[in-house]
């Protein structure tokens, strides 16, 4: 349980060590995109009340896997048990999340569901998310480095800021919308969340048009 901010995941202190040994191992690149949104989630964390400690656990946990080639995250996801979706298939840097998560479990001591589940569903979103994977998500999108990428940053952020689920609408919809413009393939856990959001917003059934 995280209710209880960092203090409340077993191990933490050591889960801790363990991630930054993995983060020191990565790329420089990398590791500067890390710390960049493990700054921006510390800020958003007090205005939702999740404790800045655990945003920051989380987000140096997201991308342990982020710099593993997609032909060994397939591998390693059938070697973890992992489902891989058609979708990852096709795409298997989708699978960074995921094979990080199950490798921060087994290996590290990752025991805290929520946190879990903030690594493994960050690319894509899930219906599922808690708060904690909220921000995850977002803080990841609201690199500066990502501007050209999410033009739309400013307006994320200052949703971010007051509410995650209007913030996480946003970039669901515009990043769909962006994908099926460029002929990509969308992730259904995308498709899922943001229907997810939006039929808890609007009371009653949709009357189709
Ligand atoms: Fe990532
Ligand atoms: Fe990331």
């Amino acid at each position: 349980m995280t209710g209880d901010g960092i203090t409340g995941v077993p191990g933490w202190k050591d889960l801790r060590n363990r991630v930054k040994q993995r983060v020191d191992r990565l790329p420089q690149g990398l590791q500067a995109h890390i710390n960049r949104v493990t700054g921006i989630a510390r800020e958003l964390a007090p205005h939702h009340g999740l404790d800045p400690e655990l945003a920051a656990l989380g987000m140096q946990a997201h991308d342990v896997a982020r710099a593993i080639p997609g032909p060994e995250l397939l591998s390693l996801a059938e070697s973890l048990n992992l489902t891989v979706d058609p979708v990852q298939l096709h795409v298997p840097l989708l699978l960074h999340g995921p094979v990080g998560a199950e490798l921060l479990r087994r290996e590290d001591g990752l025991d805290d569901d929520s946190l879990y589940q903030a690594v493994y569903w960050h690319t894509t979103g899930h219906p599922s998310l808690d708060q904690l994977g909220k921000l995850v998500f977002l803080a990841d999108k609201l690199d500066p480095q990502k501007l050209p990428r999410y033009p739309y940053q400013p307006h994320l952020r200052e949703l971010a800021l007051n509410d995650l689920d209007a913030a996480l609408v946003e970039f669901y919809t515009r990043e769909m919308v962006s994908l099926v413009r460029q002929g990509q393939l969308v992730h259904p856990a995308m498709l899922e969340a943001r229907n997810a959001l939006l039929a808890a917003a609007v009371p009653g059934p949709i009357e189709p048009g």
